[in-house]
């Protein structure tokens, strides 16, 4: 059976505190509505239905060029009114399956099984049980331990308000059995809504009502507050940085771990604390990435040293490269194998060739940098005249002095020396030496200015 998934998103969010929707707000640096939309597609939805109200505009924005529709409920009149709004977009046909937008750690494979678990008929819904139910709708069975109801907390008998077994909201049904069980759902209850757990009850009326469970209650939890949110991007985190481990990566400290995106880790990589991923990031077997390192959308070769605070972006490395302490690589930056960038070196648009050496200082910017080239402390590549970029070649085996400008377009050829403090504007031949420097001049018993004394 074709499945659409209907997503709620309609509510405010009041607790946030915030101008921006509730579902919109990130977690692992991805909005919570995304998460729960991946999840659904990897169920291999047909159709995937977001039913927006508060914020509308901002979250049709994030779902711009997606496959999901949306549908919207202007005002918010219950969870089975939202259901409702969302059902004249779905064939009758379909298995519907009711996920929320600020629920954003439910598994695929969870749903899965509560979508193998459906009656024909009837109806899954996901449960958990909870030391502290207060606020959730409980979980009525009979005499035969099936479900035959959900009664709000607000509507609640003292009696059923000691059930610990409560709604997670998440449910499946067949399009065309929600869409007439809705139909006949009023709002007579303590908070005056449409409540879609009333249909709870119909459905163990027909077909029956099918319990499963989640395998942790934190699949389930629902963001109220930016504490919860908080609470999440942790929960979250600890689950990529236990995968990680699970795959043969060394996580210093899986509390100090952030990855906001897709990293590909391949064995024996070892992951020092306050490492932050970003972005697609690969890292080859062997890498070692010290404390306090952001790396986004990078390929990291095998057996490369990344060293304390570094900053890399756009970047491909090679095998057996040094980088950092305190580098900054910027996007197109290639190092070949067994490049070395050191302390306050900053690179863009360069690729740095095979066993090429920039150990202190520098600005490499819009340069092809040969192999085995020496680049000095406080070597600057002046690429910009103020309106446009030029290009700086440094061929094979060239030595550049500490304190040189090279000013592009401009190219240093084979084996060529740069001398310590030389300013190049002119292209420099294989082999050559250059140098720009005043001729070093002495003056005898030289007399520094003298205080002049005030009156
Ligand atoms: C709901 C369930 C409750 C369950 C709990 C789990 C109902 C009547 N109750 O209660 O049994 O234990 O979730 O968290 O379903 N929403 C809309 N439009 C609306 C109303 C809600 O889009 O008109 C969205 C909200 O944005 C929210 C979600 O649906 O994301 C749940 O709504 P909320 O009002 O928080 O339901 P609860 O009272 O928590
Ligand atoms: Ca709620």
């Amino acid at each position: 059976m074709a499945l659409s998934v209907v997503i709620l998103a309609a509510g405010k969010g009041t607790r946030m505190r915030s101008s921006m929707p509730k579902v919109l707000h990130p977690i692992a640096g991805k909005p919570m509505l995304q998460h729960v939309i991946d999840a659904a597609y990897q169920l291999q939805a047909q159709q995937v239905v977001v039913v927006a109200g508060h914020g509308i505009d901002q979250v049709t924005a994030m779902l711009e060029g997606q496959k999901v529709e949306i549908a919207e409920q202007a005002e918010q009149l219950g969870t089975g009114h939202a259901v409702d709004q969302a059902l004249p977009l779905i064939d009758d046909a379909n298995q519907v399956l009711v996920l929320y937008g600020d629920v954003p750690l439910i598994k695929p494979q969870t749903l899965s099984e509560l979508i193998q678990q459906t009656p024909t008929n009837g109806l899954g819904l996901l449960t958990v049980k909870l030391d502290d139910p207060m606020g959730y709708g409980r979980i009525v069975r009979n005499q035969n331990n099936q479900v035959t109801a959900i009664v709000e907390q607000k509507d609640a008998s003292q009696q059923q308000l000691l059930i610990d077994e409560v709604n997670t909201g998440i449910l499946v049904a067949k399009a065309k059995d929600l869409k007439q069980w809705l139909a006949n759902v009023d709002n007579n209850n303590a908070q005056g809504e449409y409540y879609l757990t009333d249909t709870i009850a119909m459905a163990a009326q027909s077909g029956g009502v099918e319990a499963c469970h989640p395998t942790s209650s934190i699949e389930v939890e629902g963001v109220n507050s930016r504490v919860q949110l908080a609470q999440l991007e942790r929960a979250f985190q600890q689950q990529q940085a236990t995968k990680l481990m699970e795959q043969g990566v060394t996580v210093i400290d899986p509390a100090r771990l952030d990855i906001r995106g897709e990293l590909n880790c391949a064995q024996d990589v070892l992951i020092d604390v306050n490492v932050i991923i970003e972005g697609k990031v690969t890292i080859e077997s062997g890498v070692v990435i010290d404390a306090n390192v952001i790396i986004k959308d990078c390929v990291i070769g095998a057996a490369t040293h990344i060293k304390s605070n570094s900053m890399l972006e756009g970047a491909t490395i090679g095998k057996n490269c040094q980088i950092g302490p305190f580098a900054r690589v910027r996007p197109n930056t290639e190092l070949k194998d067994e490049a070395f960038i050191g302390n306050f070196v900053e690179t863009k648009k360069t690729v740095l060739g095979k066993g090429s050496k920039a150990s202190h200082l520098a600005y490499i910017g819009d340069t092809v940098v040969g192999e085995k080239v020496n680049i000095g402390a406080g070597v600057i590549t002046c690429n910009y005249d103020g309106v446009n970029k030029f290009q700086t070649i440094i061929e094979d085996g060239a030595f550049i002095g500490s304190d040189s400008q090279l000013v592009a377009p401009v190219t240093i050829g084979k084996n060529a020396t740069v001398g310590a403090g030389t300013t190049v504007t002119k292209d420099v031949a294989e082999n050559d030496l250059v140098i720009s420097r005043v001729r070093q001049k002495h003056i005898d018993g030289w007399q520094r200015p003298q205080k002049i004394e005030k009156k």
